[in-house]
C-alpha cells in the first residue's frame, strides 16, 4: 500500500501486528471518548492563511525543555516498543537521533537504558513510573544518569490502570503466558512473528533480574502496572527534585492548578497529557486544556503537550496555542510496528513535511515566529449561532 500519512502507517501497523498488540496501542479506556476528543478538538482551531509572504522553507528548529532541537516535536514514552518490532526501543532512538530530536524511553521497555545508549548517541530522556518498591526507582535513576539521560519524565496519571475494553476482550491483561489461543493469534502474523522470534522470548530488561515480577514480557507487564505506587504524592515529587538535578518533567497534567503546583515545587516543565485517552475517560482533550494552563503558569515555564497528534497541522495548533513542544505517542509507534526504524523515520518525515507546507502557506517563516505570534496564526473557530 502507498503510505502518505500517519493514518496509512496505522493501517499498515494493523496488518502487520497481532490484533491484541494493535488494539493495545490503538485503544483508549472505556468508551474511548477522551481518545476521540484529543483528535476532534484540533478541528475547532483554524490556521490563518497569508499570501505573498516569502515564507518558503521555514525554519523548523526550536527550543523546548531548555535546549534547541531540529524539530518542534519529540518521541514520547511508549511501553513495550520491542514487542511491536525487534529492538524497537533502539530503532526509535536511532530514528530520533537522525532527525535531531529526543527519544523518551519508557520504564516499561523491552530494552534497558544502557541497551539504547549503546546503539544511539542521540538525546535521551527517561520516563519513570514510581513503583511501590522505591529501591527499584533508585536503580532506574542511577541507570538514567549512567546513560546520560538529559530529562526525567515522571508519569503521574497512572496510579491505577483504567479498563481498556479492547484489551479485556482480547484477554490482553490476563494473558501472562503463551496459551494455544495466543499462539494461534501470533501465528496469523508470520512476518511479525519471524522478526520477534529472532530475539528469543521478549522480556522487560529492567526487571529481568527480579523473579518477583515473573518472566516474559506479558507477565512482567501485568506485574509492573499493578505495582505502580498508588500513593505517590507531591512530597515524593519534591524529594525526586532533590535527587535528580537534570531536567525534571511531570507528565500527565490536565489542570491549571496542578500545573501551578508543579511549577511551585521546582520542576522544569510539565507534559499536558491524558495518557492518550487511555486513563480517565471523559477527561478534556489536551489541546483544550492548554490555554488555561499556559495562562496559569506564565510565558516562561516549559509546557509540552501530547495526545492525538497525527498531522503537522496539529503540532502547529499546539505551538500556536502556547505549547513549547509536542510529544508523539501512537503516531511513531504505528510507524515502528509497520516498518521498524524506517517506519519511525517515515512518521517523523511525514510530520516534518506537513508542518513545513502549512507554515509556508500560512506565511510564517519559522516555528519561533509561530510561537511568538501564536494567536495571530491559530484562532478558535466561531461556532454557528
Ligand atoms: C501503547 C502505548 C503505551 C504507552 N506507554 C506509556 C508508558 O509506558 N509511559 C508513559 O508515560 N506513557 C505511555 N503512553 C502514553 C504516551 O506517552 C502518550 O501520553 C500518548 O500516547 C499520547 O497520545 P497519542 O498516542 O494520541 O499521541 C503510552 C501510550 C501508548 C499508545
Amino acid at each position: 500500500m502507498t503510505i502518505v500519512n500517519i493514518d496509512d502507517l496505522r493501517e499498515a501497523a494493523s496488518r502487520r501486528l497481532p490484533k491484541l498488540f494493535f488494539d493495545y496501542i490503538d485503544g483508549g479506556s472505556f468508551a474511548e471518548e477522551t481518545c476521540r476528543r484529543n483528535r476532534e478538538d484540533f478541528s475547532h482551531l483554524s490556521l490563518r492563511q497569508t499570501i505573498l509572504a516569502n515564507s518558503a522553507d521555514p525554519d523548523l528548529s526550536t527550543d523546548f525543555l531548555g535546549r534547541q532541537h531540529a524539530l518542534p516535536f519529540m518521541l514520547g514514552p511508549v511501553g513495550f516498543l520491542g514487542l511491536y518490532s525487534r529492538n524497537g526501543e533502539q530503532k526509535a532512538a536511532r530514528a530520533a537521533e537522525a532527525a535531531g530530536i529526543p527519544f523518551a524511553l519508557s520504564t516499561f521497555s523491552i530494552a534497558s537504558l544502557s541497551d539504547v545508549r549503546e546503539t544511539s548517541n542521540g538525546i535521551l530522556h527517561f520516563q519513570l513510573y514510581v513503583l511501590d518498591d522505591r529501591e527499584f526507582a533508585e536503580e532506574l535513576l542511577h541507570a538514567a544518569r549512567d546513560a546520560n539521560a538529559e530529562a526525567l519524565h515522571v508519569t503521574v496519571d497512572t496510579a491505577i490502570t483504567a479498563i481498556r475494553e479492547r484489551d479485556v476482550r482480547n484477554g490482553f491483561r490476563s494473558l501472562t503466558r503463551l496459551t494455544p489461543r495466543l499462539l494461534a493469534s501470533l501465528c496469523r502474523k508470520p512476518a511479525w512473528l519471524f522478526d520477534i522470534a529472532q530475539g528469543g522470548m521478549p522480556s522487560v530488561r529492567a526487571v529481568r533480574h527480579r523473579p518477583d515480577f515473573g518472566s516474559g514480557a506479558l507477565e512482567q507487564a501485568a506485574n509492573l502496572s499493578r505495582r505502580i505506587d498508588k500513593r505517590l504524592a507531591w512530597s515524593d515529587i519534591a524529594r525526586l527534585r532533590d535527587r535528580w538535578k537534570r531536567k525534571l518533567v511531570i507528565k500527565g497534567i490536565l489542570s491549571p492548578d496542578d500545573a501551578e503546583k508543579a511549577k511551585a515545587i521546582g520542576v522544569d516543565g510539565v507534559v499536558i497529557s491524558n495518557h492518550g485517552g487511555r486513563q480517565l475517560d471523559g477527561a478534556m482533550s489536551t489541546i483544550s486544556a492548554l490555554p488555561g494552563i499556559r495562562a496559569a503558569v506564565g510565558p516562561d515555564f516549559s509546557l509540552m503537550l501530547d495526545g492525538g497528534i497525527r498531522r503537522g497541522s496539529d503540532i502547529i495548533k499546539a505551538l500556536g496555542s502556547g505549547a513549547d513542544g509536542v510529544m508523539l505517542g501512537r503516531a511513531y509507534t504505528y510507524g515502528l510496528a509497520a516498518a521498524g526504524q524506517a517506519g519511525v523515520a517515515q512518521a517523523i518525515d511525514t510530520l516534518r513535511r506537513e508542518i513545513s507546507i502549512a507554515l509556508t502557506l500560512m506565511g510564517c517563516g519559522s516555528i519561533e515566529e509561530l510561537k511568538r505570534r501564536g494567536p495571530h496564526f491559530v484562532t478558535k473557530m466561531r461556532t454557528p449561532e
